[in-house]
């Protein structure tokens, strides 16, 4: 008997909780800054309502029309809506791309845990430069030298238990149960953080100018000469995959614990616009502005530019010691972000537990133990040769560009080959609103039109200099490609084990 989530609200939070990440509070704000600010909202809401919502739509509707059939991810379901050979294959992307960004996002997310305990013990207080910052994380992670690395490997470790721990505990005890915590505790506290930057008005004495309220002009206020530059609009939707978890999998696979008569018009609204709140409000709100009072204009310029996830790791720390109460500040702002982190990791581990328990019918703590297993192998390759491209790399296939992939495919069998009327009906079933009859019509030409203009775009434009290892520096190379080897095998793998499950599942049906 396959696992049901027990309450309305549990899915909602749980799909939020996959969607709600470091996304939205620093790759987001990030993003904007460097993309035309307030202009970038443009193609930011375009995307959201021509891309995000209707892949969220498509990927619950898919998910609990598989979960009928007892299958949990996207390399079965497919075949049950293309009964063609290949279809499962393409499913199998479904299951190696949670997990390839798994093998990574982990590693970062023990350092939000490593910088809360950092931030209690009063350690940031001593930092007076981005430089000691930029040290700082660098000797966490052992780039530097292995002083501390001890402490990283601990937190790692203990992460790592955390998460495995709500896996093993199934749907409703462990990832229902997290997130119905985590999720209004993480918005308490960047609640309280965004009042607290709101009411700091101008910190530095010397630059009254640099105030939160023209940080916030400085974020928002309109190029719009950027909307003619397509690569603001390509980092606009890619923003919107990234931030909504769509295009990965784990929503498909969320969606198949869901009951047939279970609402997903409304309940997917939801999760997207409890997403949208956390990434445009409270994200919007916090780093650009703070960075802008503390650094002025170009200062924040430079730090949005520099990387979307070491902002919060380089400037905050340093922001928060010289605030008053900095460290409970700090605390809140690490614990955080790893509490979106943690609600997110868990979302990309359940496609591979759900694909081995529910096609090779072992139990869930024994495939939640061989994967545990098998992760933690894997995830020493980004600990120890971090500095090597590794993460970049792995980020780059499973984490961009197979997003774009594989929502190009589920769109069109979902759409086009079982049948956008058909599909209408499954989206509607057991519906609490009525979406507007013009969606019909994005769903069908909009959606997957847009969609093969952006995976044009970024095959031109990223995939082929990426390929031809463009931009890595000579003596990463034989890492760079050591990952590329080692992705590619993780994939022939599932997909020899799709093919398994798939003889075994339908001869099984004979
Ligand atoms: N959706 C997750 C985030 O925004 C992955 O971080």
């Amino acid at each position: 008997m396959r696992q049901k989530w027990t309450s309305k609200i549990g899915i909602i939070l749980a799909v939020a909780g996959s969607a709600v990440g470091l996304g939205n509070f620093l790759r987001f704000p990030s993003q904007a800054a460097a993309n035309g600010g307030g202009a970038f909202m443009i193609p930011y809401f375009i995307s959201f309502f021509l891309l995000g919502i209707p892949l969220m739509w498509i990927e619950w509707a898919i998910g609990r029309y598989g979960g009928l059939f007892g299958h949990g991810t996207a390399p079965l379901i497919f075949n049950r809506l293309w009964q063609n050979r290949a279809s499962k294959y393409f499913g199998a992307i479904g299951v190696f791309g949670p997990l390839a960004i798994f093998i990574y996002y982990i590693y970062i997310e023990s350092w939000l845990l490593g910088y809360s305990f950092y931030s209690l013990k009063g350690t940031f207080l001593h930092l007076s430069s981005q430089t000691e910052t930029v040290d700082f994380l660098h000797k966490y992670q052992g780039v530097t030298t292995k002083n501390l690395f001890l402490i990283t490997y601990i937190f790692f470790i203990l992460t790592f238990i955390i998460n495995f721990t709500i896996i093993y505990k199934g749907i409703k005890g462990g990832i229902e149960r997290l997130c119905k915590l985590a999720l209004p505790l993480l918005f308490i506290f960047a609640v309280i953080i965004a009042i607290r930057v709101l009411t700091l008005g101008a910190p530095i004495k010397e630059h009254l100018d640099w105030s939160i309220a023209n940080g916030f002009g400085f974020l928002w206020n309109p190029d719009f000469s950027a909307l003619l530059n397509a690569k603001v609009w390509l980092a606009a939707a890619g923003q919107i995959f990234f931030t909504l978890s769509v295009g990965i999998g784990v929503i498909i696979t969320y969606a198949s614990y869901l009951s047939k008569g279970d609402d997903i018009v409304l309940s997917g609204l939801t999760a997207s616009s409890l997403n949208a709140f956390a990434e445009v409000i409270l994200g919007g709100s916090i780093i650009i502005p703070l960075a802008f009072a503390f650094f002025g204009g170009s200062g924040a310029q430079e730090i949005a530019r520099s990387g979307s996830f070491n902002i919060g790791f380089v400037s905050m720390p340093l922001i928060f010691s010289k605030i008053n109460y900095g460290m409970i500040f700090s605390f809140m702002w690490f614990f955080l972000l790893f509490l979106a982190g943690l609600t997110s990791s868990i979302s990309l581990i359940e496609p591979a537990v759900a694909f081995l328990s529910d096609d090779f019918g072992i139990s869930r703590k024994k495939a939640v133990s061989i994967l545990g297993t098998l992760s933690f192998l894997i995830c020493q390759f980004p600990i120890f040769f971090l500095a090597r491209g590794v993460v970049d790399e792995i980020d780059f296939w499973a984490g961009s560009f197979f997003l774009v992939v594989f929502a190009f495919i589920e769109c069109i069998l979902f759409v086009w080959i079982f049948g956008i009327d058909k599909a209408w009906n499954e989206i509607h079933h057991g519906a609490e609103l009525n979406i507007p009859r013009f969606y019909k019509f994005i769903i069908k030409y909009i959606t997957p039109l847009f969609l093969i203009f952006i995976l044009g775009f970024w095959f031109f434009q990223q995939a082929i200099p990426t390929f031809f290892l463009k931009g890595v520096a000579k003596e990463n190379i034989p890492y760079v490609l050591a990952t590329r080897a080692g992705l590619l095998i993780l994939f022939v793998v599932i997909a020899t084990l799709v093919r398994k499950a798939h003889g075994r599942r339908f001869k099984v049906k004979k």
